[in-house]
């Protein structure tokens, strides 16, 4: 589907369901939130930690700002088993340290994933893996995160991986240009001419690959399983992502933007919500299944998810031998 900005305003100004319409008990259950020591992340894991988890780990980049955020949720909430570690989702050394850890001190099995981790910019930055910044975080590190905790996640009863996307995929500019082997290398060329790899289209192609990886993984978990993976939109929320925006796109936040306790909701919904048991591989709005984009249906689409799902593996297995053997063995 299209989404017209009209529809964007109408849907800025939806109820959403509160917490407690869909909330579960998480006794027994381990759960990871990326970057959750602000914002829409920080919000989650609140929400969550209330519905008593036996583990909860905020996995955040500065473990000041993530130890004062497990600090503040086990006040407000009485949870007793948050705990912040330290994760840099945009270095590869970083999430292969964060994995070992859980690999150790995890307990063994992972119910829900939800990777908010993210990142926007209006300039050409390096990561400390050496990609753009914005791809490097909002794609490949994410990625790389999800598919070296899949053991883990296969070995919970009914897990979740939960992607977190954007309405903005709807907006891409020449996403068509997405449907080209080498892609990643592509955007990590600053010399790349033409508006889809332009500074300003950056962040919305990458949340285009949040949505197209998504689906791609979920066609390669085997039938039988029950991880189910999606991808999801909180909306625009108002939270410190857009701190270096243009004035206009503030001012917009300031007339339209949800608060982050709000767009959480639908994060919790996508990690939680009973009537999501089964669903795998869709794109969750406003606590809905929603078409993702007409390119990402079309068979131009279908293609760019084969070639990115394709181009991730060869460049996450280039810097860790275990996401080839993981992809061997757990996924068809
Ligand atoms: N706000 C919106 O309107 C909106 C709309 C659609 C989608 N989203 C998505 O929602 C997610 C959360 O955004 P937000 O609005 O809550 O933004 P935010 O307040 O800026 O929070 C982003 C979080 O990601 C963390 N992070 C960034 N890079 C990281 C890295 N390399 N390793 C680990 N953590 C990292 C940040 O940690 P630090 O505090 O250390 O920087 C922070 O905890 C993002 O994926 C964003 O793209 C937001």
């Amino acid at each position: 589907m299209k989404l017209p900005f009209t529809t964007f305003i109408r849907d800025q100004y939806r109820r959403i369901p509160e917490v407690k319409s869909f909330g579960t008990d998480l006794t027994g259950k381990v759960v990871i939130v990326t970057g959750a020591n602000v914002g829409l992340g920080y919000e989650t894991a609140k929400h969550l930690a209330a519905m008593n988890p036996a583990k909860l780990i905020l996995a955040c980049r500065t473990a000041a700002t993530g130890e004062k955020a497990a600090a503040d949720i086990k006040r407000d909430t009485g949870c007793s088993t948050v705990v912040c570690w330290q994760l840099d989702i945009s270095d590869a050394a970083s999430v292969k340290a964060f994995v070992e850890r859980f690999e150790r001190e995890g307990g063994g099995k992972l119910d829900i994933l939800l990777e908010n981790a993210g990142v926007t910019g209006f300039s050409f930055k390096r990561n400390a893996s050496g990609w753009e910044q914005i791809v490097g975080t909002n794609h490949i590190g994410t990625a790389h995160l999800a598919l070296r905790m899949l053991p883990f996640l296969l070995k919970a009863p009914k897990p979740r991986l939960v992607i977190v996307a954007s309405e903005v995929h709807y907006w891409t500019s020449d996403a068509e240009q997405a449907d080209t082997d080498g892609l990643l290398e592509k955007l990590n060329d600053e010399k790349q001419e033409g508006k889809f790899y332009s500074t300003g289209n950056r962040y919305l192609v990458s949340k285009l690959l949040n949505v197209l990886f998504v689906r791609a993984l979920a066609s390669h978990i085997p039938a039988g399983t029950s991880l189910t993976v999606n991808s999801v939109n909180p909306g625009l929320c108002s939270s410190s992502l857009l701190r270096e925006a243009n004035p206009a796109i503030v001012l917009m936040t300031r007339i339209l933007a949800r608060t982050t306790e709000v767009g959480s909701r639908m994060f919790v919904h996508a990690a939680v919500a009973p009537e999501l048991d089964g669903v795998t591989g869709e794109f969750l709005s406003n606590c809905t299944i929603t078409e993702p984009s007409d390119f990402v249906i079309s068979p131009k689409g279908a293609s760019a998810g084969k070639r990115l799902w394709n181009d991730t593996l060869r460049v996450l297995s280039e810097t860790d031998a275990e996401v080839p053997r993981i992809v061997d063995t757990c996924l068809k």
